[in-house]
């Protein structure tokens, strides 16, 4: 892939402007909108549900790259799905032996199939699944909260889940600022979700344009 795709995560957003903060990052180079959803269950924090990615697919049309850090994925897949959402990526961690599974129930229900890995999960425990999925995202942080620092080592996944299958697209996600970023693309990333880092310089358009 040639062009470095930007995903900015609206855990960062002003959830009271939500409509302004997705105007804000669609007018300023978006390519995608990562949505956090969190259960306080597999990560120990509360975010949104499927009713909010319903009203963000009202107000655009930019690809809704919704990110499931939720336990028992496959029961809420459905709804996620009907509110608009383009990609759903869920975490291997919490769902094991029925990834498959999953993963063909997101596809079926006409959506693009992501998986996740935290950042003690190694590569190799998904290579398997990598032919049945359209892209993976390597977590960079603990999941659970935004603004926490890039562990370094994870960057060095980006190319052994690439050697593994060079069509994968490769999301980071956690800690990118324009200096991890800059690493994450020397390993071959494709797309940096970014949730502090474009919230909170002030200049949104400066923040997308200094990552890709
Ligand atoms: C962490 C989330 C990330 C996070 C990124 O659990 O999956 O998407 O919001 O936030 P920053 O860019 O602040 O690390
Ligand atoms: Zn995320």
């Amino acid at each position: 892939m040639s062009k470095i795709i930007v995903s900015p995560s609206i855990l960062s957003a002003d959830f009271a402007n939500l409509e302004n903060e997705i105007k804000k990052l669609e007018n300023n180079g978006a390519d995608w909108i990562h949505v956090d959803v969190m259960d306080g269950h597999f990560v120990p924090n509360i975010t949104i549900g499927a009713p909010v990615v319903k009203a963000i697919r009202k107000v655009t049309s930019i690809p809704l790259d919704v990110h499931l850090m939720i336990e028992n994925p496959e029961k809420y897949i459905e709804d996620f799905i009907h509110a608009g959402s383009d990609i759903i990526t869920i975490h291997y961690e919490a769902v094991k032996e029925n990834t498959l599974n999953v993963i063909n129930q997101i596809k079926t229900l006409g959506a693009k199939a992501g998986l996740s890995i935290k950042p003690k999960t190694q590569p190799k425990e998904i290579f398997k699944y990598l032919k049945d999925i359209d892209l993976v995202i390597i977590m960079s942080v603990e999941p659970g909260f935004g603004g926490q620092k890039f562990i370094f080592e994870c960057a060095e996944k980006i190319p052994v889940l690439k050697k593994q299958n060079a069509n994968i697209i490769i999301e980071a996600d956690g800690g990118i600022n324009k200096e991890t970023a800059q690493l994450c693309k020397e390993y071959g990333i494709d797309v940096l979700v970014a949730g502090s880092y474009i919230f909170s310089g002030g200049d949104i358009k400066e923040a997308i344009k200094s990552l890709r």
